[in-house]
């Protein structure tokens, strides 16, 4: 519609010329400034209906997008998502989406729609003049060198430009995860420096591109006002020597006016384009990413026994297992200990399939791990782990988490990890809104609510990854009296520095520098190992 309507427009100048001036012709008076109007109202209503209806496919594309990339990062492999910068993922999923979409939802109709006003009017005037249109346009190619050479540039400085936006999202998700110790050790103006360093960086990759960007617009118009000179010369002379009518001649100029005005803005779009097309080569990086871990098929339906036959893991470089085995069978009672950094930790990062064994195998009910699927294999293990996650939700909500929401269940649990107590007290009981990371509790408190979770679930192997390590010695020896209730039809696996805290266990491993380096039960350990017997001494000096 609107591009009929342009065209309509230069066309309307030959009988306004000819009839209305040259001719004076009475009727045309009303005739050309009625159609005048009604081409103009044609233009608009085509314009808003186009705008409404691209934007509408625009919005809806990249709202699924985002979707999609939060969806395929959700399921990468952990070894991947850990070492990425949290805020690098969520800028690529916000920020280089939205340069997408305003590149979608925007400029793409915009291109379409001045890729055929430009053809239309084009071909209109070849229909005109072809002689004169082919001297008005030979320009045209030309710029398409500078243009090309300046949008290479520019799609290079989006590329940094949105890597620094990524840095800066990064630098602040940073900043307010560690709020308490920037405020603790008094470093607000420290931080504020870094970030004022990168935020100007920004602002300088950002005004270099805006140098570029905004050459291509003088660089069309300069060609614009080229080819309309070389119409006037050429023209005026073909109206001299009655090859063409005063009124052709305006209706060419008028459409040369007009090509010009969408070819500058392809010229332009085409520039603002690169900083889309960088926004999507960052985006699919990530969508074609390819999982090292691969799911398996047979869906897991308890978990009886678990072995490990000489595992190793290596975190890139970092070697963390080193020939680890073991196997308990239900109802066990499992205790990893010895120093940080041991691989401890590591073990159970392998039984959730957060990675995968370098070597060696783990067996599940006698089969490789990597048979079943992953989902059902994390449905069977509950885990406390070493670090409490907690969510801006109810409380209620963080204890079922995973599960189906069922309110007795979820005060049955509060009760098992000795919480509720302290929820009782809390203003909105169970349903009290916990604030993100939980800052509104104690970090005692955290732990009961994890440990909460974790009873929650039900699951048949429950790990305890130093659960208790916040709570105070009466705390803890209640709740292990109810692990120890707990561990009666399931293996429980234990991480502990306390070692009084899993004295009673079946069997303890001691683990050094990836090894298992003693085992045995706490009695048997005191006796033949004498790491063990300095852990144990200096443990009973801590507590
Ligand atoms: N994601 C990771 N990437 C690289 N190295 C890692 C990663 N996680 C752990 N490591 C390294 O692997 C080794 C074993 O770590 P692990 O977390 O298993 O120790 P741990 O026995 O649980 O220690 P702690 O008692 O302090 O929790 C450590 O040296 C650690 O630096
Ligand atoms: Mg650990």
């Amino acid at each position: 519609m609107t591009i009929f309507a342009n065209v309509a427009t230069a066309h309307i100048m030959q009988p306004m010329m000819d009839k209305l001036f040259i001719e004076k012709e009475q009727g045309m008076l009303e005739t050309i400034p009625l159609l005048m109007l009604g081409i103009y109202f044609i233009k608009a209503a085509g314009r808003y209906i186009q705008s409404i209806f691209t934007s509408y496919i625009g919005q809806h594309i990249v709202t699924q997008f985002r979707s999609a990339v939060l969806s395929k990062m959700l399921f990468l492999d952990m070894s991947f998502i850990s070492s990425a910068r949290s805020g690098e993922l969520i800028s690529r999923i916000v920020n280089d989406i939205a340069r997408i979409q305003y590149f979608v939802s925007l400029m793409l109709p915009e291109f379409i729609r001045e890729l055929f006003t430009v053809i239309a009017l084009i071909g209109y005037v070849l229909y005109l003049n072809a002689e004169l249109a082919f001297y008005s346009l030979i320009i045209l190619p030309i710029v398409i060198l500078p243009i090309a050479a300046l949008s290479r540039k520019l799609r290079k400085i989006s590329y940094g430009s949105q890597e620094k936006n990524a840095d800066l999202l990064s630098r602040l998700s940073e900043m307010f995860n560690n709020i308490e110790l920037i405020k603790s050790s008094a470093t607000e103006e420290f931080e504020l420096k870094k970030f004022a360093k990168e935020n100007w960086e920004l602002f300088k990759i950002n005004m270099k591109a805006v140098y570029f960007n905004e050459l291509s617009s003088p660089i069309l118009e300069i060609v614009g006002a080229v080819s309309l000179a070389v119409v006037i010369f050429l023209g005026a002379q073909d109206v001299y020597a009655n090859k063409m009518s005063v009124g052709e001649f305006m209706a060419f100029l008028t459409a040369i006016g007009l090509v010009f005005q969408p070819a500058r803005g392809l010229g332009i779009i085409y520039t603002k384009m690169q900083d889309a097309l960088a926004a999507s080569s960052r985006v699919f990086d990530i969508l074609d990413k390819e999982n090292e871990i691969v799911d398996g098929e047979e869906i897991l339906d308890k978990i009886e026994c678990i072995e490990y036959k000489d595992v190793v893991l290596d975190y890139g470089d970092k070697r963390a297992l080193n020939g680890v085995s073991f196997a308990v069978q239900k109802p066990y009672r499992l205790a990893l200990v010895g120093d940080s950094g041991g691989g401890k930790s590591s073990v159970i990062n392998l039984l959730l399939r957060l990675y995968d064994t370098s070597a060696g195998t783990i067996f599940i009910n006698k089969k490789d791990i990597k048979s079943y699927t992953i989902a059902s294999l994390r449905e069977h293990i509950a885990v406390v782990s070493q670090r409490v996650y907690i969510f801006n939700d109810s409380l209620a909500y963080n204890v079922a988490f995973s599960d189906t929401f069922d309110e007795d269940r979820v005060i049955a649990a509060l009760k098992k990890a000795n919480a509720y107590d302290f929820v009782k007290e809390m203003p909105e009981g169970i349903y009290t809104v916990m604030q993100e990371f939980g800052s509104n509790l104690s970090g005692g408190q955290r732990q009961r609510i994890a440990l909460a979770r974790s009873l929650y679930k039900d699951a048949s192997v429950l790990v305890l990854d130093e659960a208790t390590s916040a709570l105070d010695n009466e705390s803890e020896a209640e709740i292990l009296a109810i692990i120890e209730e707990e561990a009666k039809d399931k293996i429980v696996i234990a991480i502990a520095h306390r070692l009084q805290s899993v004295a009673s266990f079946d069997e303890l491993l001691l683990m050094r520098e990836g090894k298992i380096i003693a085992r045995g039960k706490h009695s048997e350990l005191l006796e033949d190992s004498k790491e063990y017997k300095l852990l144990y001494a200096k443990s009973k000096k801590e507590s």
